[in-house]
């Protein structure tokens, strides 16, 4: 007896540290906290069709564990003795046939609308999304000539609110799957076919996600984040982007830092990655790839994030309040961004022998190469433009 009690003791510890462990989530990715009209459909779906099976749970643990104590065997009872036989018996069979068809139907009734309104295509502005290994691009047709080249961004996906947001889903190498918990659910990415999918906030705020198939080494390094911005903040943004590139070419005619990194970038950068109005050699296909493209470096300082989203690109307090210098300016993680120059496949695993991620320059560019780089790469765009 002793020992069964230490065993339950034991297997109840272990439950319990696993519900700890499982409430320990970041908070960055949650389902749980829909704020767009999508995800909200599916987060009130899945709790119906939850609380469904846990009652369903509970009234089947309860009917068992009622048989075992009632019909258990008592002293006296003859052990040849069998219970009376309820085989055929028509009222019970009707009863557990008939309640699991009334609730599935009830589901099916409920969740093929849904699933089918989800695919809809938004009718607000469409925005191009590309997954490739490891990271998501999108871009902009601002003047609606069907070509998406007017902003070409990374990681931060900018929408305005309370618009129905069209994402063209493309995959330039294996397939990939987006998901912004907060916005809506997933939705593959496959290489040769286009994906429409709809998001809505309207609420400002930035909304973490991530790639939810697995797509090689760094799939778990994928990530994205939505900036949902106040019309005014989104034509903002938009007017930066568009402003980013002629204040980046003036600010080459200045200091010889920048100069000078600009050099460097044009020796050892360009083969790969696009500032578009500068360097505009490695568009598209060029690049040295497998996936054919690099991130688009065109206002890189306007991201709040770089390496797919897996570094900030400004410093951030312990709640992930974004720290500003005494001037009110945000502060560049310059640390981590110089880093990633100089040796980035430790800082995220890619696979560069292969054309999949950037190369390792820690034997290519000594510390005032990387001051000159850090120098140049610092005129590219304004600081974001934040919820
Ligand atoms: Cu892309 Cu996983």
């Amino acid at each position: 007896m002793g020992i069964r009690f230490a065993r339950c003791g034991r297997v109840a510890a272990v439950a319990l540290a696993g519900l700890i462990v499982a409430g320990c989530a970041t908070g960055r990715l949650d389902a749980t906290k829909p704020v767009g009209p999508e995800a909200r459909d599916i987060d009130v779906l899945m709790r119906v069709s939850g609380w469904m099976a846990v009652g369903v749970g509970i009234f089947v643990a309860a009917a068992v564990g009622t048989i075992i104590v009632k019909f258990r065997a008592k002293p006296g009872d003859d052990p040849d003795d069998l219970p009376p036989q309820i085989h055929g018996n028509r009222k019970a069979e009707l009863t557990w046939t008939i309640i699991p068809i009334v609730l599935l139907v009830f589901l099916t009734v409920w969740t093929l609308p849904t699933v089918f309104a989800l695919a809809r295509e938004g009718d607000g502005r469409t925005i191009k999304v590309e997954g490739q290994q490891w990271w998501w691009q999108f871009s902009y047709d601002l003047d609606e000539d069907g070509q998406f080249d007017d902003i070409v961004t990374a990681n931060d996906l900018v929408i305005p609110t309370g618009e129905d947001v069209n994402l063209e889903l493309h995959s330039n190498d294996v397939i990939h799957s987006f998901w912004i918990p907060q916005l809506n659910g997933k939705r593959d990415v496959v290489p040769g076919r286009v994906h429409n999918w709809r998001i809505r906030s309207d609420e400002p705020g930035i909304f973490y996600g991530e790639c939810v198939e697995f797509c090689g080494l760094s799939h778990a390094n994928m990530q994205m984040r939505t900036i949902v911005l106040t019309p005014e903040d989104f034509e903002r943004w938009k007017q930066d982007q568009l402003d980013g590139q002629a204040a980046a070419r003036a600010a080459l005619a200045q200091g010889s830092a920048v100069a000078a990194g600009a050099t460097l970038f044009e020796t050892h950068c360009i083969s790969c990655h696009v500032v578009d109005g500068t360097y505009e050699s490695a568009a598209d296909g060029n690049a040295n790839l497998l996936a054919g493209i690099a991130p688009n470096l065109t206002n890189l300082m306007s991201r709040t994030a770089f390496a797919g989203a897996l570094y900030e690109t400004y410093l951030q307090g312990p709640d992930g309040e974004y720290l500003r210098d005494s001037g009110g300016n945000l502060v560049l993680n310059i640390a981590e961004m110089r880093e990633w120059v100089r040796n980035a496949p430790e800082m995220k695993p890619a696979r560069a022998d292969n054309q999949q991620g950037m190369l390792d320059f820690s034997e290519v560019l000594t510390d005032q190469d990387l001051d000159h780089l850090m120098a140049y790469l610092k005129t590219l765009g304004s600081p974001p433009v934040l919820p």
